[in-house]
């Protein structure tokens, strides 16, 4: 049951990069929940059409496109194929990212390059192949970031390099994206429950509750609340909103690296 008042965005046209599983996926469904038209993009064919059929499932109309974010030209041909079936793109959410936990001694210069490309160059060639073809003026983009943008962890040298990236493209197409009419802001989510990244760092309930622990708010974020947060920012009620750096994360910002060092270090 949403937050939100149903048929929200009846009609809206929602891209979502990285859209096949994870928050990603989540935040199309919860859009879909709202009436939008939802265009999913991923690089594997069984992920993709297993979320599209999800999706339809809760009676969403959706569709999925095949394009890994780093090739800009699939990206343009991902775009205008959704556009043609769904109309011009009011949202877009650039979620596909990349990231293993490794010491950067550990990490090859590819290693390294794989999650830059993915993250800055892969959100970058979403929001510059949409620009052209999204619904403006009034059109939103969201780039999910990571509290790593701004805060050193051990073994994610590559994920804070490219997610403080990811925060200044941003603010970058925000400052010359606004005249146009389109609003960027980045959103950033902090420990979410049942996520790949959350399993793997605390597989048992003694490290769960560990880290809760030392959360200002004592529990993990859930995908649903990072989607909430997307469509405020998408609607409406965020339309002021531009250029942001949007933490969902329960206050771990505020404890700096410390619960991801007990973790990871
Ligand atoms: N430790 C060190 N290096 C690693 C690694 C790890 N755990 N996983 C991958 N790499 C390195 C590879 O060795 C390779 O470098 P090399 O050519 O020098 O050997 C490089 O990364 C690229 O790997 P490859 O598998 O060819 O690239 P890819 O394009 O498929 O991207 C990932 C690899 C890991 C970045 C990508 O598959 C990924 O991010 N997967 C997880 C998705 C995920 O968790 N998303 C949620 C983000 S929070």
């Amino acid at each position: 049951m949403s937050v939100f008042k149903a048929g929200l965005f009846q009609g809206k046209s929602v891209f979502v990069t990285g859209g096949s599983s994870g928050i990603n996926l989540k935040i199309a469904e919860v859009f879909g929940g709202l009436g939008a038209k939802v265009s999913i993009n991923a690089r594997k064919p069984e992920k993709l059409e297993a979320a599209v059929a999800l999706l339809k499932g809760k009676g969403i109309d959706a569709r999925g496109f095949i394009a890994d974010v780093r090739d800009f030209a699939a990206m343009e041909t991902a775009m205008d194929a959704a556009v043609k079936a769904q109309g011009p793109i009011d949202v877009l959410v650039c979620g596909a990212a990349g990231n293993f936990p490794a010491p950067a001694l550990g990490m090859s210069s590819n290693g390294f390059k794989a999650v830059l490309d993915i993250d800055v160059l892969g959100t970058f060639h979403a929001c510059r192949a949409a620009f052209e073809r999204l619904n403006k003026p009034g059109a939103c983009i969201l780039n999910i970031s990571a509290p790593q943008a701004s805060i050193p962890y051990p073994m994610q040298a590559h994920v804070c390099a490219a997610k403080a990236g990811v925060d200044m493209l941003t603010k970058s197409l925000a400052l010359e994206w606004g005249p146009a009419g389109v609003r960027v802001n980045s959103i950033s989510p902090g420990p979410i429950a049942e996520t790949e990244g959350m399993e793997r760092l605390t597989p048992d309930e003694a490290s769960r509750q560990k880290v809760k622990a030392m959360l200002p708010l004592q529990r993990f974020g859930t995908k649903d609340d990072v989607a909430n947060l997307c469509v405020f920012l998408a609607s409406e009620a965020g339309s002021y909103c531009t250029g942001g750096i949007h933490s969902v994360d329960g206050g771990m910002a505020l404890i700096g690296g410390a619960m991801m060092s007990a973790l990871m270090g």
